[in-house]
């Protein structure tokens, strides 16, 4: 397989929040690992930029344990030495004057500039004010944000205006990982890739799709955090808005960002109300040796929920009729995430009602391993009469796919975008706006009715609810963990 990497250009990547979580766990490694693939341009550099008192020295003793602790005993010490060469470090003050000048003396014409907002949103404004200020923004810089961009409509509002009375939308960058994942974007592929899919990919031959994403983790060190958000802004408003957007979207025209997210937001835009009964929250219990989501958010009397599961519709001539189901949660039974797209029955069986078999899922499988099976019915083998049996085309990437299948982190597909210049995974302001105006009315529900959710044992699939939720309508959920 010959390798057609998209090259990149010679950049200076500036990270502020240089010394904080995102950045140890996966801005770091991820870099790490493009610069040992031979992706990162000689003379680039990347410059933490942090309030923290560390100097040049203990920065790059901080970035070299968290690629040792990423990447394990497989590291290369020439590499990792090369690396940790191209990084620099200032601190700086968002809310001061120290540290810009020195920030402003390093930087130079000539390569990609991009400065990685890792802070709290209520830091953007600042250190946009200081990036003008200091005469560091090109008309192709660019600006990389994270999540939570907003914490409702209003919110989300006031963030994109003061992104965008600094800098153009072509320059900023919002991260949902989730996009940067490789099997969400092999769904794009397998749809607009192949001709099998296409003419069946409507309400007339799919019955219904879910959307999982489950996790074992609980709320960890997070609980503060947490406790404000909940499942529906921590991952609906985003990840699982993402999956349904690339799942129900139509064709564009072209693989080119506005092409692409100009399609998703008519997805969100046709996304019908959620009626309460057609959702179920959930909040995790105790089990013997675990603490509960009360005790991990220290707030005795929280009403946030660590699980949804809804049923929503996409009001359009492709899905009418065809309902999405969502679902997610924490502290559930296994780590497992998919897309799963259930086909119709056939409409009559030759073989007699009682032969088995008789209709196809396409599963997109995310986490933890990453794979496309198609589900399909074949005759069970021997004698005995005819008997169907259902069986997976199976697409497992590990094994189909060999060496190449070693798939990167999303951080590090979505840092080499930036540098490219390239939006299409990124979410425009439009977009996230729009994914708020939906997610928001749903919530205010909740909160007028003080809803409680519904507690469910910790390492299970969630909720009794949610299984009725689908029953009800004479489905099922897969197994989480199956
Ligand atoms: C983050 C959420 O955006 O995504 C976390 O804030 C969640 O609560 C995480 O655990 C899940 O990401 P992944 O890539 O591990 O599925």
């Amino acid at each position: 397989m010959v390798s057609r990497i998209i090259p990149v250009e010679q950049f200076d990547l500036i990270i502020f929040g240089g010394t904080g979580d995102l950045a140890r766990r996966k801005i770091l490694p991820g870099l790490f690992k493009r610069f040992a693939d031979g992706q990162v341009p000689e003379g680039s550099r990347i410059i933490g930029a942090a309030r923290s008192e560390m100097d040049q020295a203990a920065f790059l003793t901080f970035a070299e344990e968290a690629v040792r602790d990423a990447e394990g005993d497989k590291i290369d010490a020439t590499v990792l030495k090369d690396f940790l060469a191209i990084l620099d470090y200032v601190a700086i003050d968002a809310l001061g004057e120290e540290g810009w000048s020195a920030l402003a003396e390093k930087m130079r014409e000539g390569p990609v500039r991009a400065f990685y907002f890792s802070v709290g949103p209520s830091l953007f404004d600042d250190l946009a004010r200081r990036l003008q200020q200091y005469d560091l923004v090109k008309p192709d810089t660019r600006i990389v944000v994270e999540k939570p961009f907003g914490h409702d409509l209003e919110t989300a509002r006031a963030l994109n205006k003061v992104l965008s009375a600094h800098f153009d939308e072509s320059q900023i960058y919002r991260i949902d990982h989730y996009l940067g994942k490789e099997t969400v974007q092999n769904l794009m592929a397998v749809r607009f890739g192949n001709m099998l899919f296409e003419p069946l990919w409507n309400s007339q031959y799919i019955d219904h799709v879910q959307i999982t994403v489950a996790e074992t983790v609980g709320v960890g060190g997070r609980g503060g955090y947490y406790d404000k958000s909940g499942a529906m802004r921590d991952m609906v408003q985003n990840h699982l808005m993402q999956l349904l957007c690339l799942t129900a979207m139509e064709p564009p025209a072209k693989f080119d960002p506005d092409a692409v997210r100009d399609e998703k937001l008519k997805v969100i835009r046709a996304l019908e109300p959620v009626e309460p009964h057609q959702i179920v929250r959930g909040q995790y219990d105790k089990t013997d040796s675990e603490s509960n989501f009360r005790d991990d958010v220290e707030n005795p009397s929280s009403k946030t929920e660590s699980f949804v599961a809804l049923k929503c519709h996409v009001g359009n001539w492709r899905w009418a009729g065809t309902p999405f189901y969502l679902r997610t949660g924490k502290r559930l039974e296994a780590r497992d995430s998919e897309i799963i797209v259930v086909f119709k029955s056939t409409p009559h069986s030759i073989f007699g009602s009682d032969a088995g078999g008789g209709h196809n899922e396409l599963r997109i499988q995310l986490q933890p391993d990453e794979g496309i099976t198609l589900k399909v019915t074949i005759k069970e083998p021997g004698p005995g009469g005819m008997r169907l049996m259902d069986v997976p085309l199976d697409m497992s990437f590990a094994e189909t796919l060999g060496e190449h299948a070693d798939t990167p982190d999303a951080y590090e597909r979505l840092i080499m975008d930036v540098i490219r210049g390239n939006q299409t995974l990124f979410m425009r302001d439009d977009e996230v706006e729009a994914a708020w105006a939906w997610t928001d009315p749903i919530i205010q529900g909740w909160e007028a009715v003080h809803d409680v959710p519904k507690p469910y044992d910790s390492y299970s699939q969630g909720p009794t609810d949610a299984t009725l939720l689908m029953q009800r309508d004479g489905r099922e959920w897969r197994e989480i963990g199956a």
